[in-house]
């Protein structure tokens, strides 16, 4: 058995938060995917997985690791082996990086704390990560690019710099996010 489990930590439930929830639900399956520390918004989740009111802290998870970026191990599929809970923050990516995993999720818990490669990755894209390596696939056999650019009208483009999977030759990018990011307004 293993889940998935993001800790949100956005100070709401924010439609960027939503529209990754839910690509990351389609990839590694509802019953497979917990939400925790929903204050607000519970609804808006109820059908991408278990979602739960109290923080992982207040939870105790035997067979339990965190997914940080500044954690000094690399996920193996053989140390992964090792869990059945995998811990991510539900934080939208920041540049330069705040390590608010760090801050808010492994030094909180005492969990072993694993890297998924030294580059920040959305949460979507971290779970998805994460599910491959769990299946058995090394991060060294995945490919991946360093940046997402989106034209948001003609001739102004948003480049979010952080690194996404690609298969079978495409950027692998939640449904959805490229035409909510379009619709927002150059400085948001
Ligand atoms: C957008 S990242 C947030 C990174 C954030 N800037 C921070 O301060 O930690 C959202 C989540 O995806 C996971 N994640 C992203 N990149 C990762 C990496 N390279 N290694 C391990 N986990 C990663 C972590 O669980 C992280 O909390």
């Amino acid at each position: 058995m293993t889940k998935f489990v993001v800790e949100h930590l956005e100070p709401s439930m924010y439609k960027w938060c939503i529209i990754e929830y839910t690509h990351m639900s389609k990839r590694v399956g509802k019953a497979n995917l917990m939400f925790t520390n929903v204050t607000a918004g519970a609804a808006k989740l109820k059908s991408l997985g278990d979602v739960r009111k109290d923080s992982i802290k207040d939870i105790p998870l035997k067979k339990a690791c965190v997914l940080d970026p500044s954690a000094k191990k690399l996920l193996t599929p053989k140390e992964a082996k090792k869990f059945d809970y995998f811990i991510f923050g539900g934080i939208l990516g920041d540049n330069p990086q705040r390590f608010r995993t760090k801050k808010l999720i492994t030094s909180k818990l005492k969990l072993p704390a694993y890297n998924l490669g030294d580059k920040q990755m959305s949460t979507d894209t971290a779970v998805i990560v994460c599910k491959k390596i769990v299946d058995g696939t090394p991060l060294g056999k995945l490919k991946f690019a360093e940046e997402y650019e989106i034209e948001e009208e003609p001739g102004f483009y948003r480049i979010l710099p952080y690194r996404y999977l690609v298969e079978k030759g495409k950027i692998v990018f939640a449904p959805n996010l490229k035409d909510f990011l379009s619709k927002l307004k150059p400085s948001v």
